[in-house]
């Protein structure tokens, strides 16, 4: 990571959900490892060395509460600030929040559709307690590409873009122009910040809609994906759409509806993207094969 002004990766996500149990079910089926709890009364999983990558707050929104990015180290942390504020978009340092959330300095600010974003470096890790998945899961694909991606809708999808781009720092890896119906087309556009394909995609807001399509989290190999997709069907979870592997970032994976009503994408052989030599491209199909799904 370097003292560019660029968010890093997504660091951590917290969730507002109406059942800590049916997301303790859901959880151990994914194979996230129960962390100390947060302070704030939070439950929180654990992916790998950090403390915490996924807080369950039990506040019934059922939707994602935040989102932190993880901008490396004091310098970064310093640089993304000044980008915000050259951008003129309110943000505001705030000690307290850092405390609760275990980094060693925050900053807040809101997204254009009112996503809460928690820009911070300095996580707490624990090798102290190894990383140990209750399921055979050696360790899921973080590191610098972070705890994986999420999918945003958003009201004004060319204000998310410009937000997330000219104000954070993201690229543009690609966009899938998807067929949802015959004659409805609808624009997906992804965007980069590390060598991960996308941590941020942006989709059109629906009536209705969440402030989260998905999120996606990555294991090694088809064998995680395939165990815990028989892991999920034995659950009785519902298969949003079934296993197939996506055209832009040749993810293979299949995506299981949360407790909370959005989707989690469980994938592997994600792309990596080097933004020195990435150049742009347009997709019409967002799979390659499968990814059948019921509905949007
Ligand atoms: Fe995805």
């Amino acid at each position: 990571m370097t003292d560019a002004a660029e968010v890093g990766a997504l660091g951590y996500i917290g969730i507002g959900v109406g059942s800590l149990d049916a997301w303790a079910d859901f959880a151990h089926v994914l194979g996230l490892m129960p962390g100390p709890d947060g302070p704030d009364g939070s439950t929180r999983y654990r992916m790998d060395e950090q403390a915490w990558r996924i807080a369950l707050h039990p506040s019934g929104e059922e939707d994602c509460l935040y989102l932190g990015f993880d901008c490396g180290h004091a310098a970064g942390f310093e640089a993304v600030l000044a980008r915000v504020a050259a951008a003129g978009w309110p943000v505001e340092r705030d000690s307290a929040l850092a405390a609760t959330r275990g980094v060693m300095e925050l900053a807040r600010l809101v997204d254009p559709d009112g996503v809460p974003l928690e820009l911070f470096y300095g996580p707490r890790i624990m090798p102290e307690v190894p990383f140990h998945s209750p399921q055979p899961i050696g360790h899921f694909m973080t590191g610098a590409g972070g705890l994986g991606h999420v999918i945003v809708n958003a009201a004004d999808p060319a204000k998310a873009l410009d937000f997330y781009t000219r104000v954070l720092g993201m690229a543009l890896s690609d966009r899938i122009m998807f067929e949802a119906a015959p004659g409805v087309v609808i624009p997906l556009l992804f965007l980069h910040c590390n060598q991960r394909h996308h941590t941020i995609a942006i989709a059109p807001k629906m009536p209705g809609a969440k402030r989260v399509h998905h999120l996606m989290l990555e294991v090694p190999g088809m064998d995680e994906v395939g165990r815990a997709l028989d892991r999920v069907t034995a659950a009785g979870m519902e298969i949003a759409a079934t296993l197939g592997r996506h055209s832009n970032d040749r993810m293979i994976s299949f995506y299981v509806r949360s407790p909370s009503g959005f989707e989690v994408e469980y994938g592997c052989e994600g792309l990596a993207v080097d933004r020195a030599t990435w150049t742009v491209t347009d997709h019409a199909a967002i799979s390659v094969w499968g990814h059948r799904r019921e509905r949007i």
